[in-house]
């Protein structure tokens, strides 16, 4: 998980030298150690360091200048600085590549800086040639994910581009379906023409068919003139029918007949029109499901899942969390001109943990709200609003890892020792009926130090 490089620690005091380090060196961090600021340089080019903490006062007694040497390096690097508001230290660049630490020391927000130095580290840097629109994490600088599904997404996606095949994307609400039909319209040879959305949920019945498919004048009440419908819109380009679920089954068999023929009629004409459009549909309903229920119709799946894509819900790759929430917090500080510095250890370890049914769009909106209501410091659980943190009964054991190995795109270690640990904290209270004296004793606890987790961890447990 942590790819950016080695991380120098550069204080004068031995102690705290140590304690940060240790700390560090605990979460998983590349750690080198600094106490001669004098050769801070080419510990820097020794060490391949991309991220220094710093006491300040110290820093800037010995290289007045750190800063503007700073900047002149390949690659640059990121600066974590801490030392009292009194000091008299030269004003520091408002950016990414400088963060300030508030006194006194407090680990979980260091913790929570450097982490969002390594990750933006590891997005300036994983890239082949250091370009976000090249960096694995991103596509089409619109995409952040770095979870397994999420990466075979990407692949998928600039795969399919190539073609003109009908994609059907599936997915929860807010996991993204809209990003990723564009994406493919962008990575395709047709993005130099137009990407047409169409929300069939959104458009009454009567009206989708004109919508779509155009009206000749006086065709119905209303049609004063010819005009021109969204598929012919969408010539030599894309045409994106969002919430395809709800169409109805009229308007399906005339669907399923320019999918066959690749012509349509304009509603009250009769002259076919010829038309070359890349459909890409979406829904968030089970169509599978629909057609069972016979809601759907079942050839009409069929052609439009010639390449099914299935974006999966939030809380089954909960390592993009951290990118996205890093992502986000970066574009609502900068619109709103705000300097919120992260989340901390506890508030994003709550965040990795909830079950996100609005996905993505929720933990955007969430972002948003924090950022609005909070202008600078750390967001701690306290800020978080209280569903975020209720959310969190065990009623059932989630499963134990099977095994120690690492996945291979890493894992949010947090939530990982989180989830084990409820795990077992469930297995004893469910053994003993909920008896915290017990299962304390099972756990090898006091059992007022179970009871302080299941509070921290604001947990109940409920028989089931
Ligand atoms: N992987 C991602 N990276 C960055 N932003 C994302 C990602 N996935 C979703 N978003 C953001 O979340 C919001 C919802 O995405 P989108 O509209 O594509 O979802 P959807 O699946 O079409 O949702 P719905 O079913 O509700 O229409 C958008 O603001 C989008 O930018
Ligand atoms: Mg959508």
């Amino acid at each position: 998980m942590h790819t950016a490089g080695k991380i120098l620690i550069a204080d004068s005091d031995r102690k705290s030298r140590d304690l940060v380090s240790a700390f560090l060196t605990y979460q998983g961090y590349d750690i080198a150690q600094e106490d001669n600021a004098a050769s801070i340089f080419d510990t820097i080019r020794e060490q391949r360091v991309m991220v220094v903490i710093a006491e300040l006062p110290y820093l800037y007694s010995i290289v007045p200048d750190f800063i503007e040497r700073a900047r002149k390096l390949v690659p640059p690097l990121v600066l974590i600085g801490y030392g009292s508001k009194d000091d008299k230290l030269p004003h520091p660049p408002n950016d990414e590549s400088f963060l300030f630490l508030p006194q006194p020391l407090n680990l979980d927000e260091l913790e929570s800086l450097v982490m969002r130095a390594a990750e933006y580290q590891a997005m300036r840097f994983s890239g082949a040639t250091g370009d976000a629109a090249s960096h694995p994490h991103i596509l089409c600088s619109t995409i952040i994910g770095r979870s397994a599904p999420m990466l075979s997404l990407f692949s998928m996606i600039e795969k399919v581009a190539e073609s003109s095949a009908t994609v059907l994307i599936q997915g929860e609400s807010g996991t993204g379906k809209e990003l990723a039909a564009r994406a493919i319209h962008q990575l395709s040879g047709r993005n130099n023409r137009n990407f047409v959305p169409v929300n069939c949920a959104a458009i009454p019945d009567d009206l989708l068919e004109s919508e779509l498919f155009g009206h000749v004048k006086g065709s119905f009440t209303g049609a004063y003139a010819n005009r021109a419908g969204r598929f012919e819109m969408a010539d030599k380009g894309t045409l994106f029918l969002d919430e395809i679920g709800d169409m109805k089954a009229n308007l399906q068999v005339k669907l399923l007949r320019v999918l066959q023929s690749r012509e349509f009629e304009p509603v009250g004409s009769s002259k076919p029109q010829k038309v070359d459009v890349r459909i890409i549909a979406a829904t968030n309903k089970d169509l599978e499901q629909l057609v069972l229920s016979r809601d759907f119709r079942e050839d009409l799946f069929y052609r439009l899942s010639v390449i099914p894509i299935t974006i999966p819900p939030l809380r089954e790759r909960r390592e993009d969390i951290p990118l996205l929430i890093h992502s986000f917090l970066t574009r609502f500080n900068s619109d709103r001109r705000h300097a919120v510095k992260g989340f901390s250890r506890d508030a994003l370890d709550t965040l990795c943990n909830y079950n996100w049914p609005g996905n993505v769009r929720e933990l955007e909106n969430l972002v948003e709200r924090m950022v609005i209501l909070k202008d600078n410091g750390f967001i701690t659980p306290d800020d978080l609003p209280e569903k975020y943190l209720s959310g969190r009964v065990l009623v059932q054991a989630p499963s134990l890892p099977t095994d120690d190995e690492l996945p291979e795109d890493g894992i949010c270690l947090n939530a990982a020792v989180d989830r084990f640990e409820n795990n077992l904290i469930l297995q004893a209270l469910a053994r003993t009926g909920g008896n915290k004296k017990e299962a304390a004793s099972l756990l090898n606890l006091k059992r007022t130090t179970l009871i302080e987790k299941l509070k921290k961890k604001n947990l109940t447990y409920r028989e089931e």
